[in-house]
């Protein structure tokens, strides 16, 4: 329910079309500091000009041109002039029924919009490296990524989620010479990640004392990209091996890909690359190499072809934007990478400007700090990874301790699928709570705090306010036609308010690319749940509140399911 809109359409009525329109009104109505002031606020300074007029002079001859509508409207209560402000108050009743009753009719697709229709969002993330571990930083590309996407596409945009495996580049060269050195199918085949990190991480030790491996390694990465057949089989094995492990982690967080179009796919899609820049007279030599240079001196020339031919990372990135370009045709092209690559991209990017593709501006870095855990910093090349999956089980077995050990633990039969629910949500949940520029600092005393603002938290209210329902419904109550006006409580009418706001928030989301609007939001709501639940007796009100009061629950619930599915946790039932 827009009732910024209702009161600037009243504002507009009541004045001339030259001088204000309704949607110029609509943009400029503000949200006051606090509820005495109002629900909605029309700021009258940038009229001062057309009326030749003090702010306060123009809010008060507006009030009272617009008090007859306001008198006659059935959302506003009253309207007051205050200051340079035109403030309007909402009929706490009318407004919520409005609200409530929209989220009841609309259930799942309530807070939806059909802004993004025939628009399509690609959504690149999670990208993890084959035969390397799918380790914690790849949680944050996959938490925000995933999310982003389902608030695409809640906004009606047409997404596509795709996967920019790791799976080409020299160091398959590394690891083929590893492999040739050091490895065996078996015992690769029964525990491949951490096999092959272990022949990856010695061919490194190796080749500081044998510098000569290198080579060996850029032999066999060239073998590979002009297709020998014997080394490309082997890099298939690791490429299977790997996917396999990857899945399971995947399954746990319940995603999914539409594309998995990693870098070895564009492959052959680079030398069109090349002959285009060597066209538009883009490329220069540099040491053997060639380059692309810009005008800005704080960018790098973007290195095209390595001294001994082979591409690398950027070229393959070209490839990938224009293969894009053309299969899909997209309005935005996201890349949800860490912070650390925001150079690449945005060199990848001039380029594409240079070679005169306008569309260049479609294409979005979505950054994000480190994972840290309070004393030491992650890392891939050495040993002391710290796995996804083994993080995820860990959060799940936690979690099934602390519901075990509580009080309500016996009347939960499915104890696993609980646990796994929250434990797997808890995570996903600490990711996505600050801005994504943010480092995330990892403790589990926070991330699995009940009471405090974490995931858990969260489905915990959801829970709560399912147990009302079902105990309604168990002891006969049938509230469906309930009187919803009689909602008139400030804890009542703040929690409505909030509910109201859910597609704003969604849409904010998507403007900054921040899911951790909506998980502030879900957050903030179950807490304005958990104050009324405390204040508002629900079961014990008098019989028509009790049942407004009941449909007003079910709506909360339909609201933090929904936000949280936009931040990827799964709520349940009874926890
Ligand atoms: N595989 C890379 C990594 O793990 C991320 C890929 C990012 N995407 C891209 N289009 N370059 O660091």
């Amino acid at each position: 329910m827009n009732y910024k809109k209702a009161a600037a359409q009243i504002i507009a009525n009541a004045m001339n079309s030259e001088d204000l329109t309704i949607e110029q009104a609509e943009k400029l109505m503000a949200v006051p500091p606090n509820p005495e002031m109002g629900d909605a606020a029309f700021p009258c300074f940038t009229l001062a000009k057309t009326f030749r007029k003090a702010p306060p002079a123009i809010a008060a001859e507006l009030c009272e041109k617009v008090s007859e509508a306001v008198s006659n409207s059935d959302l506003f209560e009253k309207v007051a002039a205050m200051g340079g402000y035109l403030n309007f108050y909402l009929k706490h009743g009318a407004f919520a029924k409005e609200v409530v009753s929209e989220v009841l009719e609309k259930g799942e697709d309530y807070g939806k919009s059909n802004e993004g229709e025939g628009k399509k969002v690609l959504v690149e993330f999670s990208s993890p490296n084959i035969a390397k571990p799918f380790h914690i930083g790849h949680l944050v590309t996959t938490a925000l990524g995933s999310s982003l996407e389902r608030i695409y596409s809640f906004l009606g945009y047409d997404t596509v989620k795709i996967n920019h495996l790791g799976d080409w580049g020299t160091q398959f060269g590394k690891l083929i010479s590893a492999y040739k050195r050091w490895g065996d199918a078996e015992t690769i085949e029964a525990d491949p990640i951490n096999e092959l990190l272990k022949i990856y991480v010695k061919f490194h030790t190796e080749a500081e004392k044998a510098p000569e491996l290198e080579d060996e390694a850029r032999a066999y990465f060239k073998m590979l990209e002009d297709g020998d057949e014997e080394i490309t089989k082997l890099w298939k094995f690791f490429v299977d091996a790997s996917l396999k492990e990857f899945n399971k982690t995947y399954k746990l967080l319940d995603i999914t890909f539409d594309s998995y179009a990693g870098e070895s796919f564009y492959s052959d899609k680079m030398p069109e690359i090349v002959e285009l820049l060597q066209e538009k007279k883009l490329l220069e030599e540099s040491d053997g190499a060639q380059v692309v240079r810009f005008e800005d001196e704080n960018v790098p020339p973007c290195i095209i072809l390595k001294s001994d031919g082979t591409t690398i990372y950027a070229t393959r990135d070209l490839a990938a934007a224009l293969y894009r370009k053309r299969t899909y045709d997209f309005y935005k092209n996201i890349y949800v990478v860490g912070t650390p690559q925001a150079l690449h991209f945005k060199q990848i990017f001039s380029v594409l400007n240079k070679m005169g593709y306008t569309w260049s501006d479609d294409c979005v870095h979505v950054g994000f700090g480190y994972v840290r855990f309070p004393d030491k910093v992650l890392s891939t090349r050495h040993g002391d990874v710290v796995f996804l999956e083994d993080v995820l089980r860990e959060s799940i077995e936690k979690t099934k301790e602390i519901i075990k050990n509580s009080a309500t633990s016996k009347n939960i039969d499915n104890i696993d699928e609980v646990s796994e629910k929250i434990g797997v949500g808890a995570i996903l949940y600490s990711f996505l709570k600050n801005g994504r520029e943010k480092d995330i600092v990892f403790t589990w005393k926070d991330i699995l705090d009940f009471e405090g603002e974490s995931g858990p938290y969260v489905q915990y209210a959801y829970a709560r306010g399912r147990s009302v329902l079902r105990k309604a419904t168990e002891n006969g109550i049938n509230y469906s036609s309930a009187d919803l006006s009689l909602l008139e409580g400030n804890d009542e009418f703040e929690l409505i308010k909030l509910i109201n706001s859910f597609e704003d928030v969604v849409r904010d989301a998507a403007n900054k690319n921040e899911p951790c609007c909506v998980t502030r939001y879900v957050t903030e709501l179950a807490q304005m749940f958990n104050k009324f639940y405390n204040t508002c007796n629900i079961m014990k009100s008098e019989d028509a509140l009790r049942d407004a009061r009941l449909k007003l629950t079910e709506a909360v619930c339909i609201c933090i399911k929904s936000a949280l599915y936009l931040i990827g946790v799964r709520v349940v039932e009874k926890m």
